[in-house]
């Protein structure tokens, strides 16, 4: 009803208006319309009069005569009096009503119709001649009785009063009725744009707004998007990432739901000594580098193959471990793989296909049907221990890598509720070089399971729209990040991981000095010799051939480092039942000892070539004991190595050679970027690495420590959590509203 009144009162104050200053208006309009009736009238009168006036006035006896024709005239209700005046402007002969105080006319303009407020009311007089044979024998005054003018006047008032307030109740009604059923729409409207439907982001969710109010709905989803991202800046910004920050997003964010991380590498693996004595190993694994930090912040659980010769020991009756084994925080939960699916899903189409067709290194994958088989079937498996470990219906699954590209479709299948954030962290090709898998299309779709699907670097993401816009029927919306695909839509992003900051093997380091004694008289070395340092697995991706060959170019082209400097390359076996590996590690050895026989001498080897697992400690004291750390990646998702250098580095001295095909070199802009393929470029870099003055090395390693520092990888998974925690979100506003909306259609 207020709403009514806020229409109905001013259209009622504006119509009154109008009609206040209209009725004057048509007021003076009818008395001119009616003066001018009344001298038409008047003139005929005059007229018709003429003839018998004029005899009458010339015939003996007019006195009484024209009295009486007077008279008679006067008959008509409407005229007052009638006179008539002699050309001297005398009242020659008037009926008895003629006002006494109306004189004869005197000249033209008072022979015109004029009004006249006299005692008698308001009158009309008009003058008209009357002539005979040429001669004017006086004017006839006709006086007209306008009262009745008052009277139709006022009648007109009323009808203009009356019609006016019947406008307006006819056009409040309308207007009521109108505005009432708009209030409606846009009420639902703003109630649909308040519960998040219409802030979801997509172009779908805006259809369901009233058309007024879809600008409304489109400013608030930018607003709702910049409030999130000023969040996450501030988040990022002002936080310093660390575990505790974490778990607070897990307690304050997610409200302490489940999380669940699949891989197939698992962070700790128990193995059976030839004494029999059971190890634990720690695998070189960028990603578990990268998740096991994570996981002791969040707890949870994690699921991977237990490949260990003693990993069946060392299980409780459900396949569970807790690890870390000094400081029990999480569980591993462990799988097993038969010998053939292990072959057919990791060697085979995991390592032989997905590996090379995603890294642009020049070896051909290797497609086969049979492996095709094993790697469906494991990733089913896993997709079953996922939702038999799942305690709730909504878990968060964090799906690692390339090995279980169809787990998240299969895994959404059975916990549709569930928020699944797959991560890729290997790079993602360009569609030609995707297309030529035979089974792409079931990879893409199986990935597009995921709520969020991470890449390190944007151009991997772009990568990924490119591949999905390609080969599937997709809506790929690259304004929002998100790729619809059937059910609920993925949302693609760029994540780039990180390390643990402060990294847990810098605390038992010992100072620079004695790492750099340490490390020289472990090998063999002068105490005064230069060093350079890689340290990779022994894969063909990593470019230590092309390392090497730079070495044996700088030994070449400045010849003073010959005798001085070595390059210390630790090399992890790794997937060495593949051909290629194994290729790859006779050519590793062929070309080192080849390089060694040509500039080395007794006592003095430039390659020191260590194939072999280095734990976290020996690999520190490396990091820190050489004067320049060399990543030569043909092609790398991120290269974690990179970091680990910068952070080992606490001395602020020592330079990092990284290549340009790396995700770390979009971050680490200060060290020597490089294209490994150019070899005299990668050995002018470590000449350059050799001779930087201190000074320049500190400068550029106090930058590139202050990155890793606040880019860690606690912040990565804070990241990403955060956008489930708010995809989470999102999703309970928008179930409370539909069962709000369902509630009120039931009643
Ligand atoms: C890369 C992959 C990881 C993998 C690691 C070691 O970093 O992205 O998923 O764990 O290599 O390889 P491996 O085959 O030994 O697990």
């Amino acid at each position: 009803m207020r709403l009514s009144l806020r229409f109905i009162v001013p259209l009622g104050l504006a119509l009154a208006a109008i009609a206040y200053a209209v009725v004057p208006l048509v007021d003076r309009l009818t008395l001119q319309w009616f003066v001018r009736d009344l001298e038409i009238r008047a003139a005929t009168i005059a007229n018709a009069a003429q003839e018998p006036l004029a005899t009458l006035v010339r015939e003996p006896r007019a006195k009484s005569k024209v009295s009486g024709y007077l008279n008679r005239l006067v008959t008509d209700e409407r005229i007052f009096a009638i006179g008539f005046c002699d050309p001297a402007g005398k009242l020659a002969y008037a009926t008895a009503t003629f006002p006494p105080a109306l004189a004869c006319p005197r000249s033209e303009g008072e022979r015109r119709g004029r009004l006249e407020q006299l005692a008698e009311g308001p009158l009309h007089v008009s003058a008209n001649p009357i002539a005979a044979d040429g001669e004017v024998l006086g004017d006839l005054v006709i006086v007209h009785d306008m009262s009745f003018v008052q009277r139709r006047s006022d009648d007109t008032k009323k009808y203009v009063v009356w019609l006016f307030a019947a406008i307006a109740a006819v056009v409040a009604l309308i207007t009521v009725i109108i505005a009432e059923i708009s209030w409606r729409g846009w009420v639902a409207g703003i109630k649909r744009i308040i519960s998040g439907e219409a802030l979801l982001g997509t172009r779908e969710s805006l259809k369901v707004t009233a058309p007024e109010l879809r600008p409304i709905a489109r400013d608030l989803q930018a607003l709702v998007r910049d409030l999130e991202a000023e969040r996450h800046a501030r988040d990022e910004s002002q936080v310093t990432w660390g575990p505790e920050t974490l778990r607070g997003v897990l307690r304050d964010d997610l409200k302490g739901d489940e999380v669940l991380i699949v891989s197939n590498r698992e962070p700790y693996i128990h193995v059976r000594r030839k004494d029999k004595v059971i190890e634990i190993q720690r695998p070189a694994s960028g990603l578990v580098t990268a998740l096991e930090p994570v996981m002791r912040a969040c707890s949870g659980t994690w699921i991977a193959h237990g490949a260990g010769s003693a990993d069946r020991d060392t299980v409780d009756e459900r396949d569970h471990v807790m690890v870390p084994p000094e400081k029990p925080a999480y569980r591993i939960r462990r799988v097993w793989l038969s010998k053939e699916e292990e072959q057919g899903y990791y060697y085979g189409f995991a390592n032989e296909g997905l590996w090379p067709l995603c890294h642009i290194a020049h070896t051909r994958p290797v497609f086969r049907a049979q492996d095709w088989e094993h790697y469906k079937a494991v990733n089913r498996r896993f997709a079953d221990v996922v939702v038999g470990e799942a305690r709730t219906e909504d878990p968060i699954i964090l799906v690692q890598d390339y090995h279980f590209a169809l787990l998240p479709r299969m895994v959404r299948e059975q916990l549709p509720r569930a928020t699944i954030i797959a991560f890729w962290h290997i790079p993602w090709p360009n569609p030609e070089a995707f297309g030529i898998l035979p089974w792409r299309e079931e990879v893409l779709e199986g990935m597009l399971g995921s709520s969020i699907l991470g890449f390190h670097t944007q151009f991997h993401c772009n990568n990924f729209f490119d591949t999905v816009d390609r080969f599937l029927e997709a809506r790929v919306d690259r304004e929002t990040f998100t790729i619809s695909h059937g059910g609920d839509p993925t949302e693609v992003r760029r994540y780039p991981i990180s390390i643990e900051w402060p990294p847990a093997a810098l605390a038992t380091q010992p100072p620079v000095a004695e790492c750099r004694r340490a490390l020289r008289e472990r090998l063999g070395l002068p105490a005064d010799a230069v060093l350079g340092v890689g340290v990779d697995r022994l894969d063909y991706t990593k470019g230590i051939l092309e390392r090497f060959m730079a070495v044996e170019r700088l030994l070449e082209v400045e010849p003073r480092w010959v005798g001085k400097f070595s390059f210390v390359q630790a090399a992890a076996p790794s997937r060495s039942s593949i051909d290629e590996y194994q290729n790859l590690d006779a050519r590793v050895r062929a070309l080192a000892e080849r390089i060694n026989g040509r500039f080395g001498f007794a006592g003095y080897q430039p390659i020191v070539l260590r194939i072999e697992h280095h734990d976290a400690a020996q690999v520190y004291e490396m990091y820190r004991a050489a004067e320049f750390c060399c990543v030569s990646s043909l092609h790398d998702g991120m290269n974690l190595v990179a970091k680990e250098f910068v952070a080992a580095r606490d001395d602020l001295q020592g330079v990092l050679i990284l290549s340009q095909f790396t995700g770390a070199a979009r971050e680490l802009v200060e060290a020597l970027a490089v294209n490994p393929y150019d070899i005299e470029q990668s050995a002018a870099a470590m000449h350059l690495a050799l001779t930087m003055p201190p000074a320049e090395q500190r400068a550029r390693m106090r930058s590139m420590r202050g990155l890793v520092q606040d880019f860690n990888v606690y912040r990565w998974a804070g990241r990403m959590l955060l956008d489930a925690a708010r995809m989470r979100n999102r999703r309970r506003v928008l179930s409370r509203a539909r069962a709000a909306r369902r509630e009120a259609g039931a009643a």
